[in-house]
């Protein structure tokens, strides 16, 4: 047989994939997948079955249907002062991750370099190199995860086409400061870069309020921001995303979405819409309810011992190893003799090896799964 696509014949197993079969081979608790091991709202639930009720199921609009966009644009206006209309600037996709593919496509041409802070999710890589581009990393320091900027510099020539911002950022639990995003902003004036700013996690921030980068001076015009409901929700399974930006960008990454997906899932779209509409008293108790679980996890993982990062942001925390530790033993060990799996961060890194030394929590789970695993971390013979 003739040979496949060499560039996707490349890309190998998730990592997440790999630690969830070990954990279940294992019957370990899963701290891994970065998914809420309990469901999302009942009401918002409520709003799809209705939906799918008032027979909104055929083919949506290709950009999203416009209540829909409408309410994102309104949230942008009345969190972070931001306007995008809803009409040419808002395309709704399958998930972050598809808005991070479709800007790929629409933006890189085969040979365009694209600067990505590592470690990083994992789908920017895939979807760049689908896309021809080449990735260049700018390697985030622990305990603080900052780039120096002698490296950024580096990375920077009049050959980037793109710099890819994730704020708050998985997989480290930062939040670039105001500072990063002005010096990134400064570059961006002088070599004439995108920036896709991944804020999946916006709701997810502890201690701060969180900035767009489209808010800072100067960056709206060649920013893409890119969110979904997934985490905001604990949805994760309805991948409803989008993407916004200046209405020529956002024509291009549309005429990539009409031809991979086409639409989203009309009666979640009908569900977010109004969900989305009507989330201020949700998003106080979400905000008091992650806040929790980060404190809990966190405090219990340095009485076991860990050397942990409390995150300002998203719903993971990093823990560095001990010197001589390296990330992928230590985390098949800690499934064999603890029955807890959690992420190996090498596979965030393509460039340094700080990767080696830390591994990744998610504390998006019931209070009684992290109870368990901090249970198991202390026991020395775990009952699970
Ligand atoms: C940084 C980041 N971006 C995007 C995504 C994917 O978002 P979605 O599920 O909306 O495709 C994730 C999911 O883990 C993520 O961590």
């Amino acid at each position: 047989m003739k040979p496949l696509n060499h560039t996707v014949s490349e890309f190998k197993e998730s990592i997440f994939t790999t630690m969830t079969k070990m954990a279940l081979e294992n019957s370990a608790i899963n701290l891994s997948q970065g998914f809420p091991d309990f469901d999302g709202p009942k009401w918002v639930g409520d709003l799809a079955a209705k939906a799918m009720a008032d027979g909104k199921n055929q083919y949506a609009p290709s950009l999203g249907i416009l209540p829909l966009r409408t309410a994102i644009a309104n949230n942008y206006k009345r969190f972070y002062n931001l306007d995008y209309d809803p009409i040419s600037e808002i395309v709704v996709t399958n998930g972050a991750t598809e808005a991070i593919f479709c800007a790929a496509m629409a933006l890189i041409n085969p040979g365009d370099e694209v600067v990505v802070f590592e470690p990083f999710y994992d789908s920017y890589y895939a979807s760049l190199k689908m896309a021809g581009a080449k990735v260049i990393p700018v390697t985030l320091f622990a305990p603080e995860f900052t780039y120096k900027m002698s490296d950024l510099k580096a990375a920077i020539t009049v050959k980037t086409k793109m710099v890819i911002v994730n704020n708050p950022h998985n997989p480290t639990g930062k939040i670039f400061s105001p500072a990063e995003i002005k010096e990134i902003s400064e570059l961006a004036e002088k070599f004439d870069f995108y920036i896709l700013s991944d804020e999946v996690y916006e709701f997810l921030t502890f201690d701060q309020a969180h900035n767009p980068t489209a808010c800072f001076e100067n960056l709206r015009k060649r920013t893409i921001t890119i969110s979904s409901t997934g985490k905001t929700f604990g949805l994760t399974g309805w991948k409803v995303g989008w993407a916004c930006g200046p209405s020529e960008i956002i024509k291009a990454i549309h005429n990539v979405h009409q031809f991979t997906t086409f639409c989203v899932a009309h009666p979640l779209q009908v569900a977010m819409a109004e969900a989305l509409a009507n989330m201020d008293e949700y998003l106080v108790d979400f905000k008091r309810q992650y806040r929790a679980k980060r404190d809990l996890l966190v405090n219990g993982l340095k009485e076991v011992g860990f050397n942990v990062i409390k995150p300002a942001g998203t719903y993971f925390t990093m823990a560095i190893l001990k010197d001589g530790e390296s990330d992928i033993e230590f985390c098949q060990k800690l499934i064999r003799e603890k029955k807890v799996a959690v992420i190996p961060t090498s596979a965030f890194y393509i460039k340094s090896d700080e990767g080696t030394r830390m591994v990744r929590f998610c504390f998006a789970k019931k209070d009684e799964t992290l109870n368990a695993a901090l249970t198991n971390l202390k026991s020395k013979e775990p009952s699970q």
